[in-house]
C-alpha cells in the first residue's frame, strides 16, 4: 500500500506515527467519556467532534479487525469493534499531539470540522432518501465526514505553508485555483492527500474514491458511484451556502 502513495513529498506528509493533530477539547472529552465507561453511542458522538480523532479510531479498528470480522463503516462500528479496553489505552496514550490555540484560530480548524460534519449529514441524507441507495448512506456519511482530511494533514504537518496559502476555506475560493495552489505548495491536493491516507489505513475503496474526487464533478456520461456523487454534491452545496453566509 505504501507504493500506492504517489510522490515522496506526499509520502512524507501522510506517513509517520500520527500525521494528524487533534483539537484539545474533543481529545479531553473523549478520554473522559471512555474512562467513565459510557455507551458506544455516546463515545462515538464525542469522537465525531474531531475528524482527526475519529480517523485515528477507524485506523486502529481497521488495523485490528479480525479476518472475516464484521464490517466497519462508521465511527460507531469502529468503537464497538475495538471495545472498552483498547479505547482506554488509546485515550491514555493515543500518541496524538494537540493543536495550539493560535494554529486552530489562524487556520480556521474548528470550521473545517464543522464543515465536514455538515457535508457528512448532507451526503448521508441524500442517499437515505431512496430505498435503492439507502444501504450506501452510511458510506456516504463516512466519506463526507473525512472528505477534507487532507487539509488536516497539511495543517498538522505544514502549518506555515497553509498560512502562506492565505486561509483555507473552500467557500469563496474557486476550487481549481485552490487545488492548483495546493499542488504547487504540497505536490498534491488535499483531496489526494486525504484519500492516500485513508487508503493506507484500510478504509473501503468507495470511501477513498469519493474523498479523492470530491472536487471533480462527475461527467454526465460517467457512471459515478452514488457515494461519490453524494459527497461531491454535498460538498458543493455546503460551500455554496457557506459562501452566501460570508
Ligand atoms: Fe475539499
Ligand atoms: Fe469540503
Amino acid at each position: 500500500m505504501r507504493d500506492a502513495i504517489g510522490s515522496p513529498r506526499v509520502r512524507d506528509l501522510v506517513l509517520g506515527p500520527m500525521p494528524l493533530r487533534v483539537m484539545p477539547g474533543p481529545c479531553v472529552r473523549f478520554a473522559r467519556t471512555v474512562q467513565s465507561n459510557a455507551s458506544a453511542e455516546e463515545t462515538a458522538l464525542v469522537a465525531s467532534q474531531d475528524v482527526a480523532l475519529a480517523a485515528a479510531i477507524l485506523q486502529l479498528a481497521y488495523a485490528l479487525r479480525p479476518k472475516g470480522g464484521p464490517d466497519i463503516q462508521t465511527v460507531l462500528d469502529a468503537i464497538r469493534s475495538l471495545g472498552p479496553g483498547i479505547l482506554k489505552s488509546l485515550a491514555e496514550g493515543g500518541g496524538w499531539e494537540p493543536l495550539d490555540e493560535a494554529t486552530m484560530n489562524d487556520l480556521h480548524i474548528p470550521a473545517v470540522h464543522e464543515h465536514s460534519r455538515v457535508v457528512s449529514e448532507r451526503a448521508a441524507w441524500a442517499l437515505a432518501a431512496s430505498a435503492s441507495t439507502r444501504p450506501l448512506a452510511m458510506q456516504a456519511g463516512t466519506a463526507g465526514f473525512f472528505h477534507d482530511l487532507g487539509k488536516l494533514v497539511v495543517m498538522s504537518k505544514a502549518a506555515d505553508s497553509c498560512r502562506r496559502l492565505g486561509g483555507w476555506s473552500d467557500g469563496g475560493i474557486p476550487s481549481a485555483d485552490l487545488l492548483d495552489r495546493e499542488r504547487e505548495a504540497f505536490g498534491a491536493t488535499h483531496a489526494e492527500i486525504g484519500a492516500d491516507l485513508l487508503a493506507l489505513w484500510g478504509f473501503p475503496a468507495t470511501v477513498v474514491e469519493a474523498v479523492r474526487l470530491h472536487h471533480q464533478e462527475p461527467a454526465s456520461h460517467e457512471e459515478a458511484s452514488p457515494v461519490r456523487r453524494a459527497v461531491y454534491d454535498a460538498n458543493r452545496e455546503t460551500n455554496r451556502r457557506q459562501s452566501c453566509e460570508d
